[in-house]
């Protein structure tokens, strides 16, 4: 079984190969996320075999969001304060074609839960948000707990009070 490594992006990861089957988070990995993660707006994590340190296997991206009140599932709203909540927002995931089926996306998709709570120790993070690229990537974190917010089914929310510390 491959043992892979995650860490923040950086130069030394060949990007330039990199193909999941949505090619709008293909180029986004190639082109993008270099200057997002320079300006501030998103944190970018890189999976590489731990062989082939320099083979992308897959990354995700965190920013810093909120969800209007209004938006939530009712459940969850009743116990929140009525003004925007903040959340931590799963920009994009993916995982490249020749690694997907082997539980590379759960990997990441635990590790970035995982930041999200270890950062929400000192910036409150009520939810985890994603927008999902088409249905099967919505059934891939339904599978995991998110659930769609109503009217919104591609945008799906994970309540933050549900992970483990
Ligand atoms: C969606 C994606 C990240 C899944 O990565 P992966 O490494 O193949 O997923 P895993 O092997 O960890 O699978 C985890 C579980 O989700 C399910 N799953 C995986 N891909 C799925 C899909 N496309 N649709 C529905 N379920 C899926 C698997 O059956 C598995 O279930 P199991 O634990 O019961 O076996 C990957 O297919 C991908 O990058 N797709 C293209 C980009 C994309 O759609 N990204 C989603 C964010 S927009």
């Amino acid at each position: 079984m491959t043992t892979f490594h995650i860490r923040p992006l950086s130069t030394g990861v060949d990007r330039a190969g990199f193909a999941c089957g949505q090619p709008v988070l293909d180029e986004y990995i190639r082109r993008h996320a270099s200057q997002d993660v320079r300006r501030n707006v998103a944190r970018a994590f890189v999976a590489t075999p731990a062989r082939l340190p320099e083979q992308l296997a897959g990354y995700f991206t965190l920013s810093a969001g909120s969800v209007r009140c209004a938006d939530l599932p009712a459940a969850l709203a009743d116990r929140l304060p009525r003004y925007p909540i903040p959340a931590a927002l799963i920009g994009r995931l993916a995982v490249a074609t020749a690694f997907q089926g082997n539980g590379l996306g759960s990997i990441l998709l635990a590790d970035a839960c995982r930041k999200v709570v270890a950062a929400s120790a000192v910036l409150a993070v009520a939810a985890i948000i994603v927008d999902a690229k088409d249905a099967a990537a919505v059934t891939f974190y339904e599978h995991f707990g998110f659930r769609p917010l109503p009217g919104q089914p591609h945008r799906l929310l994970l309540p933050v009070s549900t992970l483990p510390r």
